[in-house]
């Protein structure tokens, strides 16, 4: 198995040549099947038996590898070289999720989450609907022992005022959930000057703003703030006057979400009309590919996945089946490197 290649290929005929259990993470942006509304009973019949229904015609943008969502056939290879309890995400647009995740499941991943990534630059196409503003990331798992996320590692930043400030998390070590959702350990989200424990939406600068502006701005120094008890009795057994946990810092609803947005630089002359933003893949890899792991992309594009593996120390196997993106893929890779030495260059000189 060749790690950190990207491979011009069918994604089935590809991943067919890698072994079973092989790969860490499967971490995708398929195609979101925008093209024409298909024959559901007949092709639901098709995925639970063979996994397959012939689909013609063109989606997005007249593109032909948009015209369906990936089918069961797909996912059930992805299954196979995914290592027991491994984690695959995929990206798909709002039309279209129930289908893009009943595949994934039909194939017999669990379905784990639904992560959606919120943005502001989005045009509506006409007034038969309404702006753009999310894409959704289904998240599935092989079934398997239980891996636990990179949490720590993708905890989002508290603000500099905050810097260093960690309260005494001991303190408040009694408090627990009573009746409504059973005990819980608080301690799980002890690390407080480490940053957020990471939300399942990602959102960025503009929704940061907008969200702000409906918000106003709270916070600031809480750690006099107190407890109240009786009004939601069920929910906590905190007692009166007790010193809230808190992360010290001011600020906006958007504290709690990690903000994303690729630049206009990001696409450096690229021609592919759906590019991801690196620093949200980067985001994703991190959370559910463990360091040192291989991360496929059956749907590579012009490679977001693979850069965000290289910055964050992981492997990646690309593989998408047109040379135009392979060759902008490629580029992405070059560029990142030569950054990479340009940055050594300049820090030995
Ligand atoms: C939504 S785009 C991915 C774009 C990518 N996230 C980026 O930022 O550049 C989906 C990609 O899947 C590729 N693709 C579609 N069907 C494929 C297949 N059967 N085998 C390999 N690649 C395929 C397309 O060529 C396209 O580049």
């Amino acid at each position: 198995m060749k790690l950190n290649t990207i491979n011009l290929s069918d994604n089935i005929e590809f991943i067919k040549s890698l072994p079973d259990n092989s790969i860490d993470a499967i971490i995708t942006d398929s195609p979101y099947g925008l093209g024409k509304k298909q024959n559901l009973v007949k092709l639901l019949q098709a995925w639970v038996t063979t996994g397959y229904y012939e689909i013609t015609g063109t989606g997005f943008m007249g593109k032909k590898w948009d015209a369906f969502v990936p089918q069961p056939i797909l996912w059930k290879e992805c299954l196979r070289v995914l290592k027991p309890g491994g984690y695959l995400l995929s990206f798909f647009g709002t039309r279209t999720y129930h289908l893009g995740s009943l595949a994934i499941e039909l194939a017999g991943f669990e379905i784990r989450d639904c992560i959606q990534w919120i943005y502001g630059s989005g045009f509506p196409k006409s007034k038969s609907c309404l702006k753009p503003a999310n894409e959704p990331i289904c998240v599935a798992r092989k079934p398997g022992p239980v891996q636990l996320l990179n949490i720590d590692e993708c905890r989002i930043e508290v603000a500099d005022n905050d810097k260093g400030h960690r309260p005494n998390w001991e303190a408040h070590s009694t408090v627990k959930t009573g009746n409504v959702y059973g005990k819980f350990d608080h301690r799980i989200t002890k690390r407080l000057a480490d940053g957020r424990y990471p939300t399942n939406i990602i959102i960025d600068e503009d929704v940061a703003i907008q969200m702000d502006e409906q918000s106003g701005i709270s916070g600031g120094d809480r750690r006099t703030a107190k407890f109240q008890t009786g009004t939601n009795g069920n929910f906590t057994t905190a007692k009166a006057g007790q010193l809230t946990p808190c992360y010290n810092d001011k600020g906006g609803a958007s504290r709690f979400f990690y903000v994303a947005k690729a630049s206009p630089s990001e696409r450096a002359g690229a021609t592919h009309p759906t590019i991801k933003p690196v620093k949200l893949m980067t985001q994703l890899v991190k959370l559910y590919c463990p360091e040192g792991g291989v991360v496929l992309d059956p749907h590579n594009g012009t490679g977001p996945t693979c850069e965000a593996c290289l910055e964050t120390g992981r492997n990646y196997i690309g593989i998408d089946n047109d040379p135009v993106s392979q060759k902008e893929a490629n580029e992405r890779i070059k560029r990142w490197h030569k950054k990479q030495s340009n940055t050594i260059l300049k820090e030995t000189a």
